[in-house]
């Protein structure tokens, strides 16, 4: 059997807090134990340059976020784990392909459509503050993904139409210079559990809403408490399914611990009761991982080998394949 490539990126702008772990590190990690995938993962410490100017935020959260995937077990022998900024091939990559984008295509891209609906909103000229980075991000995406020939992409609906556009690109580039690229699809998960925040929305933090993963025990049940509820009474009966306790219980307990958590809500459970049940079951799964998480954070110069290292075998291919498209493109020594 051929393996299926998979691969994703994890923008370096952000502390990774409870949805991101449920919704996309947890399911992450496990496909990447089974033996039917090949995987790739990587810090995308570009990419967060497009969002974040604020070089100690870009700085910690890359320190963060890779001490986050290690300490929840990613097994860096199995998976190709790298940040991006290591690969100097996929910024060289990110040009050929520029050159082979159709600007109408980027037009159309939704995080800088975005940015000018709300420019044009707030009466301002259509591209304040778009800076280029952000305009031509999807491209700097597929040059990611076309540069180790993977197949399945998985993201988050937001990114569908990112690998759609790493499709069309690399279609286009095969056409014009020869089969050279694999064409990449996306992989929505649609079991993946997306959490409600604090709030009750989506937990996001965009929305300033979240819990962040890995608090000390104190202010993860400090976190948990303040989720929002309404004002019924222990003993009055409460509905599970709308809220934010609940759904939040579910991602985290088995099948039969959701199954008694919902009927104690049919029978009344308090909220400071279904709170201090759900600090523990969080806090149970959470501690291993964040006394590792921890450690690691004091000793980033092991975190920094460990990223070398994946950086050389990812460089294993991306150079193979830069110098193929080099040349394609008429790059080539003179002789
Ligand atoms: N842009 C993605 C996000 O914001 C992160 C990302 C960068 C990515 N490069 C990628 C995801 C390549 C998948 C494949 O979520």
């Amino acid at each position: 059997m051929i393996k299926q490539r998979v691969l994703t990126g994890i923008t370096t702008s952000g502390t990774p807090h409870l949805g991101n772990y449920v919704g996309a590190i947890r399911p992450a990690i496990k496909a990447s134990l089974s033996g039917d995938n090949e995987s790739f993962f990587f810090l995308a410490d570009y990419h967060a340059l497009i969002k974040c100017q604020d070089a100690d935020l870009v700085y910690q959260s890359t320190l963060e976020l890779a001490a986050t995937w290690l300490a929840l077990g990613l097994d860096t022998d199995r998976v190709t784990f790298y940040r991006q900024s290591d690969i100097p091939e996929i910024p060289e990559l990110t040009w050929l392909l520029t050159c082979m984008t159709a600007k109408g295509m980027m037009n159309r891209a939704h995080a800088y459509k975005g940015a000018v609906q709300a420019n044009v909103e707030a009466g301002e000229d259509d591209d304040a503050a778009v800076s280029m980075g952000l305009f031509s991000y999807p491209i700097l995406m597929a040059a990611d993904i076309l540069m180790f020939n993977a197949n399945k992409i998985p993201v988050g609906r937001d990114q569908i139409q990112h690998v759609e556009m790493a499709r069309d690109i690399a279609q286009r580039f095969n056409h014009h210079y020869g089969e050279h690229f694999v064409l990449p699809a996306a992989q929505v998960d649609d079991d993946a559990a997306i959490l409600q925040g604090l709030d009750g929305r989506k937990m996001s933090k965009s929305y300033g809403n979240t819990i962040p993963l890995f608090l000390t025990e104190k202010q993860l049940k400090k976190h948990i408490n303040k989720i929002n509820t309404n004002l019924l009474q222990p003993g009055e009966v409460k509905d599970p399914d709308s809220s934010a306790v609940f759904q939040i219980w579910k991602a985290f307990a088995t099948p039969e611990q959701t199954a008694a958590m919902r009927v104690e809500f049919e029978e009344g459970i308090g909220w400071g009761d279904a709170k201090k049940r759900l600090f523990e079951l969080v806090n149970e799964q959470i501690k291993g991982p964040r006394e590792k998480y921890l450690e690691l954070l004091e000793h980033p110069a092991q975190i920094e080998r460990i990223l070398q290292h994946g950086a050389i075998r990812a460089r294993q291919q991306s150079a193979e394949l830069i110098g193929m498209v080099r040349s394609a493109v008429g790059i080539r020594p003179l002789n």
